[in-house]
């Protein structure tokens, strides 16, 4: 497969064009960037970890039977990925009340929700993401009635899914935001997750220290978000206990066989 020209760069990824007009390559940057743009930084291995986490997220969905635009992890930084026709909201999943909830609602940081709460933005950083009803997508068209009760449903299994797979490595799905697109083969349309799931689009804290293993390192400014990543692809599995989590040694690590 031969890599093309690129197509589109976001915040935090690349897309590049293939050989085969069905598949695209998408390339993890070291970017990192909160509020919409207004705070941007490099974070030297951060696309690494992100790409190694995705891929490792996603596959397992696969193994539930949730489908998704992964086909395979190419290297380091770039991963083969079915092309779909992004839907343009970003769905927001909350288990517990933290980030811009607390403020637009005034709800106090860390409540427990008794079940997960979704919540619909609009992919449009001119914008800024404003938060919408099920609604508007219905009344612009954004997503078909159809297409919006199949993405509930599968985002209902996927934070099930993911709960207990962070819980069984000491670590709360606090909440998280997905994407989803539309695949079309043989002239038939099916709706898929797409994107990335990776620190930097979850939530997760350590269940006994509540300690933060995601991007509000960044956004916070708490630092070290480098070994926060590393610690999450470590309990996940993905890397060595022993692995060294400078950055550095995290662009050199060798794909190792999953931890029994
Ligand atoms: P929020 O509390 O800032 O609305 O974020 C909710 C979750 O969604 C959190 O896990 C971070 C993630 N998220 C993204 O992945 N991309 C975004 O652009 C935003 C605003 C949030
Ligand atoms: N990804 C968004 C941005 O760049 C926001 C965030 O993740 O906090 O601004």
């Amino acid at each position: 497969m031969k890599k093309g020209k690129k197509l589109y760069e976001g915040k935090a990824k690349i897309i590049y064009s293939t050989s085969d007009k069905n598949l695209i390559i998408q390339y993890f940057k070291d970017d990192a960037t909160a509020f919409n743009n207004i705070k941007k930084s490099t974070i030297e291995g951060k696309g690494v970890l992100n790409n190694r986490i995705s891929e490792h997220i996603l596959n397992n969905l696969s193994q539930i039977g949730i489908k998704n635009h992964l086909v395979k992890r190419l290297n380091m930084r770039e991963q083969i990925i079915k092309l779909v026709e992004i839907i343009p909201i970003e769905f927001i999943v909350r288990n517990v009340a933290t980030g811009s909830i607390t403020k637009r609602l005034g709800i106090e940081d860390g409540t427990v929700l008794d079940q997960p709460l979704l919540e619909f933005c609009l992919k449009d950083d001119k914008l800024n993401d404003p938060i919408i009803a099920e609604e508007h997508i219905l009344a612009f068209g954004w997503a078909t009635k159809k297409e919006l009760e199949k993405v509930k449903k599968m985002i209902l299994r996927i934070n099930d899914f993911m709960i207990g797979m962070f819980r069984g490595v000491g670590i709360k799905l606090i909440d998280f935001k997905l994407e989803f697109g539309r695949l079309k083969t043989d002239g038939k349309t099916e709706v898929i997750l797409a994107d990335e799931i990776s620190p930097d689009t979850c939530r997760l804290w350590d269940t006994i220290t509540d300690k933060k293993l995601d991007k509000d390192r960044f956004r916070k400014d708490l630092g070290d978000l480098i070994p926060a990543y590393t610690e999450v692809a470590k309990r996940l599995g993905i890397l060595h206990e022993q692995s060294n989590v400078s950055a550095v040694n995290v662009t050199k690590l060798r794909p190792l066989k999953k931890r029994k």
